[in-house]
């Protein structure tokens, strides 16, 4: 099965998946990255372990529709079955969640619902919450919504600061993600119950 990442920044969680997919076993391939910034340092990260990289900016297109479409081609071009979105900066269309209903998921800094939004970590340590955590979920049409995979705990300590938070939040991130994925492509996880509820096989 073909893997798409999507990303924007960093590409911590690129390198995550990465690295993980070359020493386990499994029947997906990552070989495509969607990248809508051409400055982030995802790009060099792609070029080095030889994965093929979109750079596929917003601005280059007058609309949303059209630069979806621009995505659809790439991923139709590399026969992409699923896509792994990892700090893309950009609500996808209803209609392209439609497109891979059930075949995009998400990775999100905090507990959803809870501390929503581009700042999850921050909203959650300027909040005082003691505990927050990480969450991988199939994305749905909605921001940060959609049934939850796996989800992990954090705690937040007297002594913790920002940077002592996002430090474990992307430690665990980096081994959650990679899990929820192998359960994916091992056709482990079900919708059970009510239709919002994933179960693990
Ligand atoms: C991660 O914290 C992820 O949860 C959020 O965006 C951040 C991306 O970080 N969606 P990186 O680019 O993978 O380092």
């Amino acid at each position: 099965m073909n893997i798409a990442i999507f990303a924007s920044g960093q590409g911590s969680n690129f390198s995550a998946i990465v690295k993980t997919f070359e020493k386990t076993k499994t029947n997906g391939k990552i070989v495509l990255l969607v990248c809508d910034n051409p400055q982030a340092r995802v790009i060099r990260k792609a070029e080095r372990s030889g994965i093929k990289t979109a750079v596929i900016p917003r601005n280059d297109f007058s609309s949303k529709r059209d630069f979806e479409k621009k995505i659809t081609q790439n991923l139709n071009n590399s026969k992409i079955s699923l896509i792994i979105l990892a700090g893309f900066m950009r609500l996808l269309s209803p209609e392209f969640v439609k497109l891979y209903a059930g075949r995009i998921i998400n990775i999100h800094p905090s507990l959803l619902p809870a501390f929503k939004g581009e700042h999850g970590i921050q909203d959650a340590f300027d909040y005082g919450a003691k505990v927050t955590g990480v969450t991988v979920h199939f994305v749905d049409e909605k921001m940060d919504h959609g049934p939850i995979i796996l989800q992990g705990i954090v705690e937040i300590k007297e002594n913790d600061t920002l940077e002592s938070l996002e430090a474990k939040i992307h430690k665990l991130e980096h081994k959650l993600y990679p899990r929820a994925i192998k359960l994916f492509l091992e056709g482990k996880l079900k919708i059970s119950g009510r239709k919002t509820r994933i179960a693990i096989q």
